[in-house]
C-alpha cells in the first residue's frame, strides 16, 4: 500500500541476527530481562511472559509481582529469580515498590518488561520505573503498559531503545482512532506509532509489521490463526525481551529483536498447527516448537 517497499522478515535475516551462544560466555553475557507482570485477575499473563523471555535467551530472568503470581510462576518455572511486591489491595503491585527495584537495577544491564496482565494499576507501576535516570537499557511495553500510555496514567516521552508491542486494538487506542482505521492502512498505522511515541513499534495480528522511525516497515511471513488465542501476545512480549536482553552486548538493536521475536513465534505457531492443529494448540505448546525452530538456525 501506498506505493513504499515494505521489506519482508525471512528465516535468513532471522538466521543472520540470532545472538551467537559462544562456548567462553557466562549468564552475564546473555544480560536480564525485569518483567513486571500479573495481578490477581491475570496470573497466568506473567507466568507465558517470563517463560518467553527465559526461551529467549537470557542470563536472567527477575519478575517483580505480588506474592501468588510469584508463586504460580516459580511452580512453573524455577529459574524465574523473584521480587517480591507487597499489594496495592486492588490485587496489582504496589506503585511506591517501583523506586527500590530501579535502585536495586541500576548497572545490571537490563531489559524491562513491562505490562503483561498489570491490570487498572499499570500507569503508576509504569511511571514509577521509566522516567529520568531509569537503569534499563531497553525496555518492551505491552498490553495495560499501552493501555496507560494511550490513557494519559504513563506519560512520555519513552526511554531510548523502547519497544510498543500493540494489537489493533491497542494501536486504535495509542493513536486515539479505531481499529477500523489500523486494520485499513496497517503501514501506515505503525510508522505513525513509531513516529509519535519515538519507538519501535510492532503492530501485531496476521501479518505482523514493524517500525522505527527511519527506518522502512518489515513485515512477518510466518505465523497462523492458532495464535489468535489470549497469551499467545504475552509470549511474544517475553520472548522478544528476552531476545533483546540475549543480543545486546552483541550489538543487536531493539528493532532486530523485535524482527527476530516477530518471527520464530510465528515459526513456532506453524510448527506448532502441524503437529497439534490450529485448532487445538495452545500458546504454552509454543515453547516446545520454539526449540525445534531454533535447532534447525543455531
Ligand atoms: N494470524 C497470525 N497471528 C495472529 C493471529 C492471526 N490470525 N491472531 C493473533 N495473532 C498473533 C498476534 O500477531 C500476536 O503476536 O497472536 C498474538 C496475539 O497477541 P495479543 O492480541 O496481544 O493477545 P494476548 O495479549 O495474548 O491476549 C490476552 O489480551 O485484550 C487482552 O486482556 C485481554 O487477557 C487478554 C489479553
Ligand atoms: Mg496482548
Amino acid at each position: 500500500q501506498g506505493g513504499c517497499k515494505m521489506q519482508e522478515i525471512t528465516r535468513s535475516v532471522v538466521q543472520g541476527l540470532l545472538p551467537r551462544r559462544d562456548a567462553d560466555t557466562n549468564k552475564g553475557s546473555f544480560g536480564s530481562v525485569l518483567a513486571v507482570a500479573g495481578s490477581m485477575a491475570y496470573r497466568g499473563a506473567a507466568s507465558l511472559c517470563v517463560e518467553g523471555a527465559l526461551r529467549g535467551g537470557a542470563g536472567l530472568v527477575y519478575l517483580a509481582a505480588i506474592e501468588p503470581v510469584l508463586q504460580l510462576v516459580l511452580t512453573r518455572t524455577p529459574e524465574c529469580c523473584p521480587c517480591g511486591c507487597r499489594t496495592d489491595n486492588g490485587g496489582g503491585i504496589r506503585a511506591q515498590d517501583t523506586a527500590a527495584l530501579r535502585e536495586w537495577f541500576a548497572d545490571k544491564n537490563t531489559v524491562l518488561l513491562a505490562g503483561p496482565g498489570l491490570g487498572e494499576g499499570a500507569g503508576a507501576i509504569c511511571g514509577g520505573l521509566l522516567g529520568k535516570r531509569a537503569p534499563w537499557v531497553a525496555a518492551v511495553l505491552d498490553a495495560d503498559a499501552l493501555n496507560a500510555l494511550a490513557a494519559g496514567t504513563l506519560r512520555g516521552p519513552l526511554p531510548e531503545h523502547t519497544i510498543l508491542t500493540p494489537h489493533p486494538g491497542e494501536a486504535a487506542r495509542l493513536l486515539h482512532t479505531t481499529v477500523g482505521e489500523v486494520q485499513a492502512d496497517r503501514e501506515q498505522a505503525v510508522r505513525q506509532l513509531a513516529e509519535e511515541y519515538h519507538c519501535v513499534a510492532v503492530l501485531k495480528g496476521n501479518g505482523t509489521l514493524i517500525a522505527a522511525p527511519g527506518e522502512p516497515v518489515w513485515r512477518n511471513t510466518t505465523g497462523n490463526a492458532g495464535l489468535a488465542r489470549g497469551g499467545s501476545g504475552d509470549i511474544l512480549a517475553g520472548l522478544m525481551a528476552g531476545i533483546l536482553a540475549a543480543g545486546w552486548r552483541q550489538g543487536r538493536s531493539a528493532l532486530e529483536a523485535a524482527m527476530m521475536a516477530v518471527w520464530l513465534h510465528g515459526a513456532a505457531a506453524d510448527h506448532c498447527a502441524e503437529r497439534r492443529s490450529m485448532t487445538a494448540m495452545l500458546p504454552q505448546d509454543l515453547f516446545e516448537d520454539l526449540g525445534a525452530v531454533l535447532t534447525g538456525l543455531e
